[in-house]
């Protein structure tokens, strides 16, 4: 069985004033979670929310990470020193990164390997745009992602796959219960072809993109989802926590 995994990903939002307040209202209503909770936060709150969530069942997520230990790389973090502020996942690969920031697979690949060394759990996205979807060609666009993204990985069972159509993402299109569940079964075969079967029904695979509290038990419910990544509703606490609480 694999354990569910709802994740927030707050993207650039919130101060850590602002985030300790969201967290501390999150907490009491996520406490019964049977799932893993993680909150991805922007780098500079990472302290405050990590100390506000302590002994509570929320773990704590960055939004990216870089692939050396250290040295010149203006405005970059490294796993170590996410890994001293108690950091647990890291989302690498987000669309927005990809689009606006220039992340590419190789990049990602390399964030990925880099993560793992540092002993961090990857969140690792992937998912076709509304034009790759539209030309038939979503298998083609997440072959190249699962091959380029996942390769050198030792156990795939280590990282967390967040599969995120980029066309679903803050538009409020969600994907259809069954596309959704479709598209990640493609991705777990491919996964068993490329790298090892075994791995592919063991590791985890999240949906993205317009998640939010009235959908989520639909999707939840579709046996290839294994858990939610969040965008605008891991925002407001009663709606981050009625996805956490899916299945209540
Ligand atoms: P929304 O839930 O706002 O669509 O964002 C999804 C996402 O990008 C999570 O990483």
């Amino acid at each position: 069985m694999r354990k569910p995994i709802i994740a927030g990903n707050w993207k650039m939002n919130n101060t850590p004033e602002e985030g300790v307040a969201l967290v501390e209202a999150i907490k009491p209503l996520v406490k019964e979670a049977n799932c893993d909770v993680v909150v991805c936060v922007p780098a500079i709150d990472i302290p405050a929310v990590g100390a506000a969530i302590k002994g509570s069942n929320i773990k704590l997520g960055a939004q990216n990470v870089h692939f050396a230990e250290k040295g010149a790389y203006t405005g970059e973090i490294s796993a170590n020193m996410l890994k001293a502020y108690g950091v647990e996942y890291v989302i690498i690969g987000h669309s927005e990164r990809r689009q606006y920031f220039g992340e590419t697979d190789e990049t990602v690949n390399k964030r990925t390997l880099a993560a793992l060394a540092a002993g961090l759990t990857p969140i690792v996205c992937i998912g076709e745009s509304l034009a790759e979807r539209e030309g038939g060609l979503t298998e083609q666009v997440l072959d190249k992602q699962i091959r380029e993204d996942f390769k050198g990985i030792e156990d795939l069972t280590k990282i967390v796959i967040a599969y995120e159509p980029i066309w679903a993402i803050g538009t409020g299109r969600t994907a259809t219960d069954e596309q959704a569940n479709e598209t990640i079964g493609y991705i777990r075969k491919k996964l068993g072809e490329c790298f090892c079967p075994v791995c592919a029904s063991k590791v985890r695979i999240q949906y993205g993109g317009s998640m939010n509290a009235k959908n989520c038990k639909g999707l939840m419910a579709q046996p290839e989802i294994d858990g939610g990544l969040i965008g605008g509703a891991s925002l407001k606490a009663p709606d981050f926590a009625a996805i956490v609480n899916f299945d209540k």
